[in-house]
């Protein structure tokens, strides 16, 4: 049985009053959903203390980005250890937007990997293609080789920390999605790279990324290797975000 995550990135946006109003409106809608959907906030860092509160523990919580680094002379830097002892419990990694903007390697992807699985946190591994690599045909390859070079240093004992979120780079903020059609198959050459790499596949979850909404995630959400969903935009939305979460089937 995989779990099945909605994960909410607010990236850089939100505020207090935006916390007070939208975390226990989410929490109380979610009370009543039965599909054993697990719904996660990862709001801007400065504000993981105020979504904890509110959640009452129904809702998880997250940070955007993490460190290589456990502790040190790194301003501006937050690690993974830190997360986890504000009370987190899951890292996003590898975000494209932290790829493109900040320039993060696949080397440091993996190191965070290591980090946020040893400090025990959930890591969300996040991997995704650009429009000029699908239109060349390498979109498989250049996500699989993702996927292989972040969960290099994974231990054996791990594998059940690690979530992997497709996210077309092509599809972040555009409005355009993936087909569930296309999706799916990028989900399945992602579990048939996870098997390749002697990990547990069957049991990790995937989540897809990308322009999805509450008209469009049930599609998405209806194929068999995608687990759920990470939501930009329409996370910062209580009634969209929820809509999300109910458009998770009940499945295994
Ligand atoms: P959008 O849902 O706004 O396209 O963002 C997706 C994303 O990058 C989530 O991490």
């Amino acid at each position: 049985m995989r779990r099945k995550i909605v994960a909410g990135n607010w990236k850089m946006n939100g505020s207090k009053d935006l916390v007070n109003s939208l975390v226990g409106h989410v929490r109380s809608e979610l009370a009543s959903l039965d599909n054993g959907v697990e719904a996660v906030i990862i709001p801007p860092a400065l504000f993981v203390g105020d979504v904890i509160r509110q959640s009452g523990g129904k809702v998880a919580v997250g940070v955007q980005n993490i460190a290589c680094w456990d502790s040190g002379a790194y301003t501006g830097e937050i690690s993974a250890v830190m997360a986890r002892d504000a009370g987190c419990d899951y890292a996003l990694v590898g975000h494209s937007e932290r790829r493109q903007l900040f320039g993060e390697t696949d080397e440091q992807v993996a190191v965070k990997v290591v980090r946020a699985l040893a400090s025990g946190l959930d890591a969300v591994i996040c991997v995704g293609e650009t429009l000029e690599e699908r239109e060349a045909g390498t979109a498989v390859s250049v996500v699989s080789g993702q996927v292989r070079r972040a969960v290099a240093d994974v231990e054996s004992g791990q594998w059940r920390q690690v979530v992997i979120a497709y996210e077309p780079v092509w599809a972040i903020g555009t409005g355009k999605t993936a087909t569930a059609e296309d999706a799916q198959a990028m989900h399945s050459a992602i579990r048939a790279e996870l098997a390749s790499l002697g990990a547990p596949a069957e049991k990790i979850s995937l989540l897809y990324g990308g322009s999805v909404k509450a008209d469009n995630a049930a599609a998405l959400f209806a194929q068999p290797d995608i687990d759920g969903g990470l939501i930009g935009g329409a996370s910062l939305n209580a009634n969209d975000f929820v809509s999300i979460c109910r458009a998770l089937p009940g499945k295994s």
